[in-house]
């Protein structure tokens, strides 16, 4: 007789996201008349941008002639991306990565979930409380999380690293010393961003003691404010102890397209092993590479017109980011985030769960966000809200949340 991964009977509940579209879905069904605005889900709301299109209709038809026909792609991705990734996200900031060091992927959550695989089984992790819950979930499912105690909302093998209001919601230096440290700045969920110092600070806490940084960077486009890091490699001797992941979908809009990367420096060894020869080892088995139209789409947001057109997209959510948070701040509510990301947190009126406070809204306003509980304890009595909405649903939100 078969077994399965008893690993999996140990994940919480349904994933957040899933919990949520059922709340949504029952509400919409009892109430049909009502219209819903969404500020729930990360997902996108604008179309890509001319230059993506035009490289993804240019792709298309090479794809259609045997001479400019492309089939398999390279597993680590095609050499022309490599090169522009390494050139212009890492080189132009002074950070010494090379192309062969950048791994091309269909996205940041797949990454963030799998790069686990490389590291042993019985490594302890930390995490930042609250946390995109991928990071946990994967570990769960490996078995390096332990059991989960109810009364705490936490895994008893996973090392916790609160972020509050009281310190700035950046993660503070964990005292039990972790494996793997897994970061994501600005934040997701809230919207918070960590100076170059406080980073360096990682980076140093993790070369002394032998530990790994997992650096999820997808919401690098949205920092708007000098001095806060771009990427980990900005801090000194992260190529010997990080491993980065970024995504296209944020800052170009392809959440529906799907393109992201890691990058796996040379220089980061486990003793005698290299990381990037694993990871290369890991593509190669188990990925077979992201479309040559997607590839190309993602060269495209690199050229000068490409760059402007992702700063006007972005520009466009930062517009809706700093309403939400001065409405939400005009209100009175406490709500921090939304300066170097897409994201505002805030804290729930009179002491509300989040959970409360999301049907409140969602009978109340017909608005959805996304309670702050379902990214870890620490997230309790905060609510997270995105900016991804259209302009006009992010005002109609916040007229709705004001009439209350
Ligand atoms: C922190 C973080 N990492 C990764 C992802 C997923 O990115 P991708 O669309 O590239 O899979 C998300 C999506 O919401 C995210 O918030």
């Amino acid at each position: 007789m078969f077994r399965v991964n008893e690993n999996y009977g140990k994940l919480q509940g349904s994933y957040l996201f899933s919990t949520i579209a059922r709340k949504v879905a029952a509400f919409t069904e009892a109430n049909p008349d009502k219209k819903i605005i969404r500020l729930g889900i990360g997902d996108v709301t604008q179309p890509l941008t001319d230059p993506v299109i035009r490289a993804l209709h240019s792709a298309v038809d090479e794809m259609g002639n045997a001479e400019t026909f492309h089939g398999y792609a390279p597993d680590l991705g095609y050499a022309f991306l490599r090169e522009t990734i390494a050139e212009n996200d890492f080189r132009s900031r002074g950070c010494n990565i090379s192309a062969d060091e950048i791994f091309v992927s269909d996205g940041a959550k797949c990454d963030s979930g799998n790069i686990q695989e490389l590291f042993a089984e019985d490594s302890r992790i930390a995490v930042c409380d609250p946390v995109y819950p991928v990071y946990v979930d994967s570990n769960v499912m490996a078995g390096r999380a332990g059991n989960y105690n109810p009364e705490t909302g936490r895994y008893d093998r996973v090392i916790y690293m609160p972020c509050t209001a009281e310190n700035g919601f950046a993660a503070e230096l964990p005292d039990e010393v972790p494996d793997i440290i897994y970061l994501c700045f600005p934040n997701n969920p809230t919207g918070c961003a960590i100076s170059l110092e406080q980073l360096q600070r990682f980076v140093d806490y993790a070369l002394k003691n032998g530990s790994v940084i997992i650096y999820d960077a997808a919401y690098e486009a949205y920092i708007s404010e000098e001095g806060i890091p771009h990427s980990i490699y900005e801090a000194e001797g992260a190529t010997k102890c990080a491993i980065e992941i970024r995504s296209f979908s944020k800052n170009a809009g392809f959440t529906g397209l799907r393109l992201g990367y890691t990058v796996v420096p040379k220089e980061l060894k486990c003793g005698d092993v290299s990381l990037n020869s694993m990871w290369a080892r890991r593509h190669g088995t188990k990925y077979n590479g992201a479309p040559y139209i997607v590839q190309k789409a993602g060269e495209a947001c690199y050229s000068p017109e490409g760059k402007q057109s992702i700063r006007e997209l972005v520009g466009y959510y930062m517009k809706n980011a700093s309403a939400i948070l001065e409405g939400l701040r005009d209100m009175g509510y406490t709500a921090y985030g939304g300066v170097n990301s897409p994201y505002v947190w805030l804290k729930t009126p009179g002491g509300m769960s989040s959970w409360d406070f999301f049907d409140y809204l969602l009978e109340n306003a017909n608005v959805v966000g996304t309670p702050g509980s379902g990214f870890g304890a620490a997230g309790e009595g905060y609510f997270r809200l995105t900016a991804f909405g259209t302009h006009e649903n992010s005002l109609a939100a916040l007229e709705r949340i004001r009439k209350l």
